[in-house]
Parts: C-alpha cells; structure tokens; sequence
C-alpha cells in the first residue's frame, strides 16, 4: 500500500472533508436540540461539535503544524476528562454559531498544515498519523451524535435509504475455526490507534462460530421463551442488572397489545424487522441469549481470527474479504443507511472462512475486558486508550452501519461498559468444539 505523498495528502484531504460533512448533517437541527441534553449518557451535540474541533486544534494546528492557538481559553471546557457527560448542558459552552465558526476557522488552518507538512519523519506526521488520528475522531464522535439522535425525541431529523434486500444466500449457521496460530493486531495498518498494536502470534484452540449475527427473529424466541425471567440463563452481575434496570427486551422496543415488538429507529416507531441483527442489547443481554441457545459469546481473538485469518497463506487480512478498501457491495458502513441490514446481505463481505458481517451493521459484544497487546505503548496520549485497561469493560468489534470506513478495520478495539444499550451494539454466539469435532 505504498501512496506518493500527493496521493496521501488527497486522501487525507477526502477523509477530513467527509468527516465534516457528516457531523455538519448531525448538527442540523434547531438551537434547542443542539444544546439540549437528550440522554444523561450523551453530550449536548454542541459539545460533540466544538469538542471535535478543539481537538483538532490541539493535534493538527498547534503539535503538528507549530501554530499558534486559536482559542486556547476553551481547551478546558471541551476536555473530556474535566467535565462528565450529564454536566456538560450546564457548562458556559459555545453557543452553535460560535462552535460552527470554531471549527470552520480550527478546518482551514488544518487544510494549511496539510499542505505544507511532509507526512514524514517523527511519528506524529509519518504515513500522516496524527491527521488519521483526527479523522477518526470526528467519526468515533459522529457515531456518537448518531446514538443521541436515536436517543432523542421529537419528529425525525435524519433520512437515508433503506438497506438493500438482495436475494439472501441460505448459509450454513455456524464456521468452524481449526485451532492454531494466527497473527492478532497490527503493525503495518499506518492510521492503527495504539491499543491496535504490534502484530503477535495468539494460539487459539478450534471453535465454532455463527456465521451471522444474531438476528431480531433469533432474540424474539428468547424473550418469548421467558429468557429475561430466567435466572439461571444470566450471570450474577447480568441478573443484578437486569433486574435493577427492569430489562424485558432490547432498548427501544416495545409490543403492542397483540403481541407484536415495534421498535422506535431516528423517530419513526416500525415493526421489529425479523431478519435484521438485533442491537440496542447490552453485553449481559447478548450473554444471556447466548446461554439460551447453548453456546457462548466469543473472545475477541476469536473475533479477529474468525474475521482476518486466511488459512490457505496463513496470514491475517487487512479485512475480511482481503487487503482492499471497504465499497458498499462489502458492508454496511458511514451512516449509508439508518439500519443494519439483513442477515446474509453481504456475501461479498465474508472472511476467508467463510463469516458474514463481521464489519459493518452491528458493533459485537465479545467477552473479552479491555487489555494491552503485549508490549504496549500509549501513543500518543494515554487517555485513549491506556487509562481505561482493566476498567469494567467489555471490547466490541467490527463496527456498525454508524462507523466510517476510516475506523472500520478488523483490528481496530472498541469499548464500553457490560451494561450501555444505546450503543449501535448486537452480538453473534460461538461454541467451543466437542472432542469428536477437533479431529
Ligand atoms: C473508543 C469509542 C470508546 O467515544 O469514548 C472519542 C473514542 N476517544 N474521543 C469514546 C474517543 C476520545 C471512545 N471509544
Ligand atoms: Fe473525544
């Protein structure tokens, strides 16, 4: 993947513009909503905006570029770590037209940095690290906003098209994965975030695992089968949970009198699509489903292998379906859509062994906690991800039809507490072999 630096500079140049056009688009809705706090889990989108902006301020005109500050009297303000969540509606914040000429200003500084830096030499500009960094930012926090939209009230602000229905292939229900080595993170991938890197070798014992991920028709049977009545199908923390938060189904579903689920999706209230990977689950959720049925969630080196190894070279994959690019014949990604789409809509997606969907559609719950590949280092500050090893954190993988192509690889980590349900999250089961079956 060898790029002339023009070329790179104009990837860098799309990838920065089209970052913006999106968090432009979610933050086209009247003052109010902009500054109002829609969920106590989520930031008013006015702090998203200028948060955004600040720290693209920080990185890109200030470190890389050496300029001088355009309003260092915010950096506190939009510090994710001085001020939680639910007290941001409550800060002297920006007022929206101010945030909007904020980061316009912040973005054409940026695009002057980018012009005259080499994309070389320290680690912050070589291969243009630091401006993949804030390119990615921006579409972590787009992902974000796209979670307060769904979280907030009112007439639907958003539109897209509805996913495409091809003909879905009928496809066996799980994949074997032969035991043995296979390379897990990345050492090469130029725009990899920290908790990404190096490349190593993990041995996996074989298993089994879905070769989709569980469906909204899969999660109607468990919970028509008395699953969130069940104890016995959930772990202490999950049930203590489950009953202290009064779980009974996914988050923003409902049943009518009839018996029928509808679902609340970006303001429009719509039958539960049966063949749509079920989301808005919390990992204990996810675990529970998973005891139902006999089977268990998977690690995330089971993810990775599952999603990355190529048997026939014995290499991992940049992607599932090879080394090239995400198009839209391969996932579901970059808010194209407001949904996931079918189980089975992207044959052209699956991994070498033969899994579907792994990028793109729903974000998956794996059992995994939050940890440091060995020999890590934080770079380039430790409150991405260092701060947060070993905290009550379960990883997720693969992304969801919400994240950009630039954070989607199949080794890049997310994050979030066992119990977050707003989160564009659904999940897939595994197994692990019987002695018959490992041969
Ligand atoms: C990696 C998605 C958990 O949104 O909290 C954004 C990404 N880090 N700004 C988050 C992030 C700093 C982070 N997650
Ligand atoms: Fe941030």
């Amino acid at each position: 993947m060898s790029r002339s630096t023009e070329d790179l500079r104009t990837h860098v140049a799309d990838t920065l513009v089209r970052g913006r056009a999106r968090t432009t688009a979610l933050t086209q809705v009247d003052e109010a909503e902009l500054t109002a706090q829609h969920s106590p889990l989520m930031s008013p989108l006015v702090w998203d905006l200028a948060h955004v902006g600040n720290q693209e301020e920080l990185w890109l005109v200030r470190d890389v570029g050496g300029r001088d500050p355009v309003r260092q009297d915010i950096d506190e303000l939009y510090d994710a770590f001085k001020h939680s969540r639910s007290s941001r509606p409550s800060l002297p914040l920006l007022s929206p037209a101010e945030t909007r000429g904020y980061v316009k200003t912040v973005r054409e500084k940026v695009f002057d940095v980018l012009e005259t830096s080499g994309l070389a030499g320290d680690p912050l500009q070589d291969k243009a690290f630091a401006f993949g960094m804030i390119a990615q930012h921006e579409q972590q926090h787009a992902e974000t906003m796209l979670a307060t939209h769904q979280l907030r009230r009112g007439a639907p602000a958003l539109r897209a098209p509805g996913t495409p229905s091809p003909p879905v292939p009928v496809l066996p229900a799980e994949v074997v994965v032969p035991a043995g080595e296979f390379t897990m993170g990345t050492s090469t991938e130029p725009w990899a975030l920290d908790n990404e890197r190096t490349a190593h070798p993990v041995h996996l014992d074989g298993f089994a695992i879905d070769t989709t991920p569980v469906s909204n028709g899969q999660y109607q049977a468990f919970i028509a089968d008395g699953g969130y009545a069940r104890r016995e199908l959930w772990s202490a923390a999950g049930w203590e949970h489950r009953v202290h938060a009064g779980l009974s189904a996914p988050q923003f579903w409902e049943h009518d009198a009839g018996g029928s689920w509808w679902r609340r999706r970006f303001g429009v209230t719509e039958p539960v699509p049966a063949r749509e990977p079920v989301m808005h689950v919390c990992f204990y959720e996810a675990e529970a489903y998973a005891r139902w049925v006999g089977r268990r969630l998977p690690s995330e080196a089971e993810w990775e292998k599952a999603a990355r190894h190529d048997p026939a070279s014995g290499r991992s994959r940049r992607y599932p379906w090879g080394d090239e690019a995400p198009t839209p014949s391969h996932a579901n990604l970059g808010q194209r859509h407001l949904q996931p789409a079918a189980v089975g809509s992207y044959p052209a997606g699956a991994s070498a062994l033969g899994v579907h969907q792994l990028i793109g559609d729903v974000w998956e719950w794996c059992t995994s906690g939050f940890h440091p590949y060995p020999g890590f280092s934080a770079f380039p500050y430790e409150e991405y991800s260092q701060v947060f090893f070993g905290g009550d954190y379960r990883t997720l993988r693969g992304g969801s039809f919400g994240t950009d192509e630039v954070v989607a690889r199949s080794t890049f980590r997310n994050w979030d507490h066992p119990i977050r349900r707003q989160i564009f999250a659904g999940f897939r089961c595994a197994r692990d072999l019987s002695p018959g079956e490992m041969g």
